[in-house]
């Protein structure tokens, strides 16, 4: 199939504004596609949309230059692999729309030391990144409330883990706004409907993440259906044996949220099938759904790759359309603070 690209934005004024931003930090989990990037595609089908590779959140931890370069490229092609489409989102590299960098400073000079001190995932990187403690993972959640309202976005959504620096772009707005009379919209977090989230495989009590260092405790969207189907078999359960959602039922009730999401099947429907069945069985079949989940997200993902040519296209059109939207807001705000616009 031939990529084509269509250069007229298609955005309407009326619809509610969603934005969203990935780090190109590695391949996302089953966790990441089922949480939240899943919904993604949902949201841009439903509000006027923008969704962007987070870039320059990635360098307040170290990167490897070569490494990153090619992540900030899989993370895009990630974003058209589960159908996004760039005639009707905004789909961007953060660091391609400089006003992101731009905005993020002026609003660290309304953004005070003691709230950002207050940040739980600060605390936690500074522990797991002892040696790198830069002011660029201090300041963060700035960067992050100027990529929220520089779209003038209405909900965000959001993992729990976000939730802190959602509420922080609430209040940076709410005090810009206050100041100096309405210039951003504040966000509201967005919590999707099946807000699934997925545990690790072998240790169901905590969150599947790719940087577990056992790789069966999670599902890679690109992990190919044999792998798939090892790690789900391999996953830990209970000694009692019953398919259904209950207490101390870590494993179980983690497989039956992953298998619900694939399927669209409650949990009480989950059950009804497998009464009587074993874990072995309902292990392979959530092993298939997961499999037959990923593969229209994984063939054409490897179709996008290759074309890197399309991938920059893409790329620019999509700064070029978020460079117009959030200029407009830049200005506005470099007004109000008493600049003088060039
Ligand atoms: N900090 C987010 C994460 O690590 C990524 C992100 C950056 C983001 N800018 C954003 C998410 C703006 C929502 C809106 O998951």
């Amino acid at each position: 199939m031939e990529n084509t690209i269509n250069t007229s934005p298609a955005q309407t004024e009326k619809k509610k504004k969603i934005l969203s931003c990935i780090q190109p930090s590695g391949i996302p989990t089953l966790g990441n596609y089922l949480g939240a990037l899943k919904n993604w595609k949902l949201l841009s089908d439903e509000f006027d949309s923008a969704f962007a590779v987070a870039d320059l959140h990635a360098i307040t931890v170290r990167q490897d230059p070569q490494k990153l370069r090619k992540q900030i490229m899989e993370v895009l092609a990630l974003l058209l692999a589960i159908g996004l489409d760039p005639d009707k989102s905004i789909i961007f590299i953060q660091s391609h729309v400089p006003a992101h960098s731009q905005l993020a400073w002026i609003l660290n000079c309304y953004t005070q030391f003691g709230e950002m001190s207050r940040m739980t995932q600060f605390k936690d990187k500074s522990q797991s990144h002892a040696d790198n403690v830069n002011v660029g993972l201090f300041a963060y959640p700035v960067l992050m409330a100027a990529d929220i309202l520089l779209y003038q976005a209405d909900l965000v959504p959001v993992g729990a883990d976000q939730k802190q620096h959602l509420e922080i772009a609430r209040d940076i707005a709410n005090r810009f706004n206050s100041i100096y009379g309405n210039t951003f919209t504040v966000p509201d977090p967005y919590i999707g409907k099946n807000g699934a989230r997925v545990m690790s495989l072998q240790d169901p009590t905590k969150k599947m993440s790719k940087s577990d260092p056992n790789p069966k405790g999670f599902v890679s969207v690109f992990d190919a259906p044999e792998t798939i189907m090892k790690k789900i078999k391999s996953a830990v359960t209970d000694s009692e044996g019953g398919v259904y959602y209950g207490e101390g039922k870590d494993g179980i009730n983690n497989l039956m949220g992953i298998y619900s999401c694939c399927t669209g099947l409650s949990m009480d429907e989950i059950a009804r099938d497998f009464e009587g069945k074993g874990y072995g069985d309902f292990k392979a079949a959530v092993g298939e759904a997961v499999v037959e989940e990923l593969r229209p997200v994984r063939e054409r993902y490897e179709q996008l790759i290759k074309d890197q040519a399309y991938l920059k296209q893409v790329a620019a059109k999509g700064a070029e359309n978020a460079s117009r939207i959030a200029n407009r807001t830049l200005n506005k705000a470099m007004k109000k603070c008493g600049f003088v616009l060039p």
